[in-house]
């Protein structure tokens, strides 16, 4: 499959979808403390959408015969990501939260994550967060014209595992544009010069999923959430990436809003 490229026209479409989307998840975080349910901060995120103007992309997101049934996606601890939202679950001093927001808007989406300390977290899931927000941005770092996926996924992997954590090899990072999931798929393991070619105008999801444990998942039996196999917590950070001749750059930048 050829990897869609966008025109000047896309591409600014594209840099609105991915600042709501990312305005979104920056209003979101600070409502994260104890005593808060998941259902409460999908509520939050549910507004802000609406009220940003945008539609959410994971509302109604089908996988196989299951329609997904909220407007964000909350996993906590070992919920590595697609948590769904729930007024039972309330999140306690300690906790780590991965937050993760898909917004439509005018025929593009914007996708990003972040994960969130509940309260005071242990050292571990301290290093956890801040490995995997590292990794993150060495992946993007490799996001240039002329590289390849594998680039961008190996400079992932050998973070991560250099630290002791494990990357996550049932999901991986994706293309987005006028749909959730375009091609490339982005592994965040790999081998450098492999891959793909990255062009200009390519928009990418990149997301490193990091577990404390070890890599496997499995998936609980509301058909949606993953959760590791060994039960260790699990952090995730995402942007949206646009190549350029001058670099990669962040398409999912907050912007400041009004009260
Ligand atoms: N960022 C997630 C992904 O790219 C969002 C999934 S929405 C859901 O897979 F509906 F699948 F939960
Ligand atoms: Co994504």
């Amino acid at each position: 499959m050829t990897i869609p490229v966008k025109d000047k026209t896309g591409i600014a479409k594209m840099r609105e979808a991915c600042a709501i989307a990312a305005t979104v998840l920056e209003q979101l975080k600070p409502l994260v403390r104890p005593g808060v349910t998941t259902q409460d901060l999908e509520e939050a995120g549910r507004d802000w959408i609406a009220r940003l103007g945008a539609r959410s992309a994971c509302y109604g997101y089908q996988h196989g015969s299951r329609r997904y049934p909220a407007h964000t996606c909350i996993s906590v601890n070992d919920e590595v990501v697609h948590g769904i939202p729930s007024f039972k679950r309330v999140l306690r001093d300690g906790d780590i939260v991965s937050l993760d927001i898909v917004v439509w808007h005018d025929g593009y989406v914007g996708d990003n994550a972040f994960t969130v300390p509940v309260g005071t977290i242990s050292p571990t899931n301290e290093k956890l967060l801040r490995v995997t927000r590292e990794a993150l941005d060495l992946g993007i770092k490799q996001a240039l014209v002329g590289n390849r996926i594998g680039d961008v996924s190996a400079a992932i992997q050998q973070f991560v595992e250099a630290n002791g954590f494990s990357v996550v090899r049932d999901m991986v990072g994706h293309g987005v544009g006028v749909a959730m999931h375009e091609p490339p798929e982005i592994p965040n393991f790999g081998r450098r010069g492999t891959g793909d070619k990255i062009r200009t105008g390519m928009t990418l999801a990149i997301e490193p999923m990091v577990n404390l444990g070890a890599y496997k998942t499995k998936t609980l039996s509301d058909g949606w959430t993953i959760v590791t196999a060994d039960g260790s917590p699990s952090a995730h950070f995402e942007h949206t990436v646009l190549t350029s001749e001058h670099g990669p750059e962040v398409l999912t930048i907050p912007r400041p809003v009004s009260a």
